[in-house]
């Protein structure tokens, strides 16, 4: 598969991202300053919509949910939260699998369990990677690092990189978990 970076409105995608969805009785707050990177911005799309869809489809009504970029050093850091029941641990890794799906999804729902693993897969092509934590507070934060192509192709001398840039993991995008 092909990534087209260009100059990237990451907080503009964000607001279009949130106008389109059928948020039905979540509220959804988007939560960015300005956010500019180099990105396939088709890719990042399909990102935030499947996040952003997953939050609406797989909590209770009223659940509110926060769509969040910020730039991280040489990357951007993009988060779909919610206040929901949140993910358990056990499975915070599997679900990024395709067609894995947690106890938590209504049997006649909609969907096969491909969506995170589609977010993980376009991480990964960005050379970054994508997670889900618990929320402060409660609830899940799903977390996508895309490290941007402008910083990406400046910072690929320098061997001591920090711990801020992420590897690439070609079989899975899930939180190195140790
Ligand atoms: N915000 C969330 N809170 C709790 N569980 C979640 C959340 N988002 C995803 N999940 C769990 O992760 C599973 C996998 O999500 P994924 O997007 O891969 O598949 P899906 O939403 O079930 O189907 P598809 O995305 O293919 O339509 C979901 O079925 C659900 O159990
Ligand atoms: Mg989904």
């Amino acid at each position: 598969m092909e990534l087209r970076r260009r100059p990237t409105d990451v907080s503009a995608l964000l607001r279009r991202v949130a106008a389109e969805a059928d948020v039905k009785d979540h509220p959804v707050e988007v939560v960015s300053g300005s956010v500019h990177a180099d990105l396939d911005e088709a890719k990042g799309e399909r990102i935030v919509e499947n996040l952003l869809i997953n939050g609406i489809r797989h909590t209770a009504p009223g659940t509110r949910l926060w769509v969040k970029a910020e730039e991280r050093e040489g990357a951007v850091l993009i988060a779909v939260e919610d206040d929901g029941v949140g993910v358990p641990a056990e499975l915070r890794e599997v679900l990024f699998e395709p067609f894995q799906q947690g106890p938590m999804t209504h049997p006649h729902a909609p969907g096969s369990g491909i969506g995170l693993s589609l977010v993980a897969r376009f991480a990964d092509l960005h050379g970054g990677r994508a997670w889900v934590e618990e929320r402060e507070g409660g609830g899940a934060s799903f977390r996508v690092m895309l490290p941007d192509g402008r910083q990406a192709s400046l910072g690929r001398s320098d061997s001591s990189a920090g711990s801020e840039s992420p590897e690439p993991d070609r079989t899975r995008s899930s939180a190195a978990g140790d």
